[in-house]
């Protein structure tokens, strides 16, 4: 919890152009400093950075904030993080207690509350069956309790009510336990029960150690081995790597990541002294993993075993990393073994000594393809060029890639120019393809007029003034502009000094800073103030009205359907009172 006088503080002593530079090649152009898009793919910039108002805006793709949403949207850094960032920066110490500037209690903050107390009701359970059948298990697995705590590792008992029995107790809503997708049921017949049931339970840490979801596995063989969280408002499946909240420092000061994709992939070999490792809990690499990882170390080995490792999938996934500009190893275990086999029956050093023999992406891939087409066929040439061909085109460093090319037709038996040639036709599938409707699906659905109105509410209180009195804060349909017209109302009245930059800092709702910064920049394309201030209000009113009288209409249809003739009659005169209002 920040006070907003420190947030605000920490606002003016930071220059957005100096830390977005840091992260994305900006250019200077007239006022502001351009560059491309980092959250979409485009070949002309439309990203801008003003200097004077302190935020950022793209025109392609509506993103948009201040210096905080910049670092929590391309550094996937958390409110908390981004500021202690750019506190230490400023050299301004932030108190951690006080009022807050943002709204206490949100749904994020009780879900959180919520799997804090589930974890901490698995970890009793876990304490209470240490010696029997929980920790039995563990103890045969070979954790020491000492990682048992660290890893805050627990038992669900087999029973159907234990944690609805334990959380109600202390005044949870069952509705909160669903939402956090720790109880299932039928909210009608009340039948709810514990989703964990019989297991032993992993939670799953976000970067500042609060459980966002959780993992369940089995005590024997039956199936299936796990079953994991579902997606909640604070859990989204691809966007966490486990882990990561207790190596992060390892893998900074170490500088490179080791990845493997199990719960005890990765506890045995911590235990084990080998703490900078993550896991990715059995999903291929995401972007947004990357992304994460990015911001402690460029280096990776990943780790397999030797099942898994020659697949074709697998291996495509890792051309993504390439193109983040990672540098990636694999290194491969001998067969039938994991890392937490590996690390029990072999140690650290065993394991350091995979690490030191892992190969880099390039060469372990053509290894492989080699290895499982004849390479001494055409046909199985053309085959492997065409598997290596978008790794290769992906490396950004033409000398590396000169490198690799001459080493792929040396062991292929191939002219240079050839693959050459070859390599020019390829059109990369650029990872951001990949990134789905989530980061544009929100591209200009704001009704402009309003989005006008907003923009000058921000430049002038009067205009701000006016706009309550033509039309009122209410009869803003858009109601994330109405919100925002509220707050600059708000601080006004309380006689604060508002910038764009610390209006945003007062929201939690990323679409919001969008909202006020796409309205920054519409301002500068208005010229004369007043008189798109009337349009505004006429095109807004017609609109409210079109919107009553459809509203009407369909009434009338279906009291004419039911033949009310009364009502009927009732409705058309208000109809036509309200369509007069069109004349105007
Ligand atoms: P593995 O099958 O390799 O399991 O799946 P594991 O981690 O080695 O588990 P142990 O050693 O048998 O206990 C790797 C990861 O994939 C996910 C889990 O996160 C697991 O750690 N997974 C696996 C599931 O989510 N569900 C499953 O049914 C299986
Ligand atoms: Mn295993």
């Amino acid at each position: 919890m920040i006070p907003n006088e420190v947030i605000n503080r920490i606002l003016d002593k930071t220059d957005i152009v100096e830390i977005i530079s840091s992260y994305v090649p900006l250019k200077k152009g007239g006022q502001n400093f351009k560059a491309c898009c980092p959250f979409h793919k485009e070949k002309t910039p439309s990203f801008m950075v003003s200097p004077g108002k302190q935020i950022f805006h793209c025109f392609g793709c509506a993103a948009g904030g201040n210096v905080i949403s910049f670092l929590m949207k391309h550094e996937r850094m958390d409110f908390i993080e981004a500021i202690t960032m750019l506190a230490d920066k400023a050299g301004i110490t932030v108190p951690r207690t006080g009022v807050t500037g943002k709204t206490k209690n949100t749904l994020a903050d009780k879900l959180y509350g919520v799997n804090n107390l589930a974890c901490n009701h698995y970890q009793e359970n876990l304490a209470k069956e240490y010696s029997k059948v929980a920790g039995g298990y563990l103890i045969r697995r070979g954790i020491t309790e000492r990682m048992i705590k660290h890893f805050r590792l627990g038992f669900a008992r087999d029973s159907w009510q234990g944690l609805i029995n334990y959380c109600t107790a202390k005044g949870i809503e069952l509705g909160m336990l669903e939402k956090a997708g720790l109880i299932l049921g039928n909210a009608e017949g009340g039948n709810w029960y514990d989703r964990f049931r019989n297991r032993i339970i992993f939670p799953i840490f976000d970067l500042r150690n609060r459980a966002m979801g959780f993992g369940g596995r089995v005590l024997d063989d039956s199936l299936p081995k796990y079953i994991n969280s579902p997606e909640t408002y604070i859990y989204t499946k691809g966007r966490h790597l486990y882990g990561l909240n207790f190596s992060k420092e390892y893998i900074k000061k170490q500088n490179y990541a080791i990845i493997v994709e199990g719960y005890l992939d990765l506890i045995i070999p911590y235990q084990n002294d080998i703490r900078n490792i993550v896991a990715t809990l059995g999903t291929a690499l995401t972007l947004d993993q990357i992304g994460m990882l990015k911001r402690f170390t460029k280096n990776v080995i990943m780790v397999y075993d030797s099942d898994k490792a020659g697949e074709g999938a697998t291996l495509r996934g890792l051309d993504l990393l390439i193109e983040q500009d990672m540098n990636v190893r694999i290194a491969v275990l001998p067969k039938g073994s994991d890392p937490d086999s590996f690390v029990r029956k072999e140690g650290k050093a065993g394991f350091m000594k995979i690490l030191k023999e892992s190969k880099d992406l390039f060469d372990y891939k053509l290894g492989t393809l080699t290895a499982k087409f004849k390479k001494d066929q055409p046909h199985s040439k053309a085959r492997i060029v065409a598997e290596m061909l978008p790794t290769l085109s992906r490396i950004k460093n033409a000398v590396l890639k000169s490198g690799y090319l001459k080493k792929m037709a040396e062991e292929l038996a191939l002219d240079e120019d050839s693959i050459r040639t070859e390599l020019k036709k390829v059109k990369p599938v650029y990872a951001r393809d990949y990134l789905g409707p989530r980061d544009v699906e929100n591209k200009k659905s704001v009704n402009q007029a309003e989005l006008a109105l907003l923009s000058m509410a921000l430049e002038d209180a009067k205009f701000l003034r006016k706009i309550e009195e033509e039309l009122g804060f209410e009869k803003i349909q858009d109601r994330h502009i109405s919100t925002v017209m509220g707050k600059i109302d708000e601080l006004r009245k309380k006689g604060k000094k508002i910038t764009v930059s610390h209006l945003m800092s007062c929201f939690e709702d990323g679409k919001i800073e969008e909202i006020i910064s796409e309205a920054t920049s519409v301002a500068q394309t208005i010229k004369d103030k007043n008189k798109v201030l009337d349009d505004c209000f006429r095109y807004i009113k017609r609109d409210n009205l079109k919107k009553a009288l459809n509203n009407i209409q369909s009434k009338i249809k279906e009291a004419e359907k039911a033949s009310d003739t009364s009502k009927v009659t009732r409705l058309m005169s208000e109809y036509n009172e309200l369509i007069k209002g069109f004349g105007k």
